[in-house]
């Protein structure tokens, strides 16, 4: 027996394609390990939506948009309807995936789009940061008040499991220190011009490959940091904060010269968001340091990202990932998924 749940996908980039493809080649093993049918029901790019109730054929679709289609193109576009209309009517889908673009200002459209989904019971799953940054308890009272299950885990360094570590597996523990290389785009970007290549054509090759943002500028002046480790801070230090408490610098205003000078004194410069405990709260910033080559997170290069926790009851924790395209992002989303299906009540049916 599989159990069918249909999705509705909003943004059908890099991380939305990744998550067609990852349907089209797991269908099986989705099917017979966990039991489930995952199709996609409505679907939405900027230049609207389409809806198909008996489900959208992932590969059609995710070769129709490599084509440079549009959903506006496809037969079944809704004109004069958008994704916010479809999800707040009863039975629409049961989840959304959010995968649109980041937008600081007001966070639309996403922002829009989540708010729909959770009054209307509707589950999300978001890779789309900027709705968590500027509503992350907003959106958290929202999802209880109508039983609708809220999850974010490819928010923060794509596939590494950040937030579900810090969730799920520091039970009561005091977080002496969080640090984290958090942006694989400006990491890269620092590695390659160590090795003498220019800013320019290093942040060019990460746009090519759909790891950078939509708007680049978010990850080499450190503000796709600062959302990540906003977002950290709000689901586990215990603490309710925003983008403006997180001191932000980024690292536009490095220099292959500083780089050289510091790997001379044997250190490596890398861009590292910390929270510190202070009196009544934590510390958060982002800034280009120089490391000790042995650090941890020196040892992060290129398409690495990592994080270091310590904490009173669990240690010194130390994690990272490598990832150069954004398939394991997608991935995060279906981990997500599964997640909210076999442990969120409105899934399982079970009072918390
Ligand atoms: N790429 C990564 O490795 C990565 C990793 C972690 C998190 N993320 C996050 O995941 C999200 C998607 O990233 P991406 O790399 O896939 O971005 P992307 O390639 O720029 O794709 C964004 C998609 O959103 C669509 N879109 C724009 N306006 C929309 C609207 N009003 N309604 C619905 N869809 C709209 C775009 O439509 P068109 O196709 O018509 O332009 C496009 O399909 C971002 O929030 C990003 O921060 C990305």
């Amino acid at each position: 027996m599989t159990r069918r749940i249909d999705i509705a996908l909003a943004g059908l980039g890099n991380v939305g394609r990744g998550f067609l493809k990852i349907l089209e080649t797991k269908e099986a093993r989705l099917a017979t390990q966990y039991g489930l049918a995952l199709r996609v029901v409505a679907v939405a790019d900027s230049s609207g939506l389409a809806v198909a109730a008996d489900g959208f054929d992932p590969r059609g679709l995710r070769l129709h948009k490599e084509a440079g289609q549009r959903v506006a193109d496809l037969p079944t576009f809704c004109p004069g309807m958008g994704l916010g209309d479809f999800l707040a009517q009863p039975d629409s889908c049961q989840m959304l995936l959010e995968a649109s673009p980041v937008q600081l200002t007001d966070g639309e459209p996403g922002l829009g789009y989540v708010r729909s989904a959770l009054t209307a019971g509707v589950s999300c799953v978001l890779a789309n940061k900027g709705p968590l940054v500027l509503a992350f308890h907003e959106l958290h009272r929202l999802a209880a008040a109508n039983g609708a299950g809220l999850a974010f885990s490819a928010t923060v360094c794509g596939a590494l499991p950040v937030v579900n570590i810090g969730r799920r597996d520091l039970i009561a523990a005091d977080v002496s220190l969080l640090r984290g290389i958090l942006n694989s785009t400006s990491n890269f970007v620092l590695d390659e011009m160590v090795g003498g290549r220019s800013y320019g054509e290093a942040l060019a090759e990460a746009q090519r490959r759909g790891i950078a943002e939509a708007d680049p500028s978010l990850d080499v002046e450190g503000w796709d940091t600062a959302n990540k480790l906003t977002i950290l801070a709000n689901s586990f230090l215990g603490v309710e904060v925003t983008l403006a408490d997180v001191a932000v610098e980024g690292i536009t205003a490095i220099t292959a010269e500083e780089l050289a000078a510091q790997r001379a004194q044997g250190n490596v410069i890398k861009l590292v968001a910390e929270a510190r405990p202070t009196e009544n709260g934590y510390r958060l910033s982002v800034a280009p340091l120089p490391l000790p080559a042995d650090d941890f997170l020196a040892g992060c290069g290129g398409w690495e990202m990592g994080v270091e926790i310590h904490s009173d009851l669990y240690g010194r924790m130390f994690y990272k990932i490598w990832e150069r395209e954004p398939l394991p992002t997608a991935a995060a989303m279906l981990r997500d998924v599964v997640g909210l299906v076999e442990n969120h009540p409105a899934f399982t049916g079970n009072e918390r």
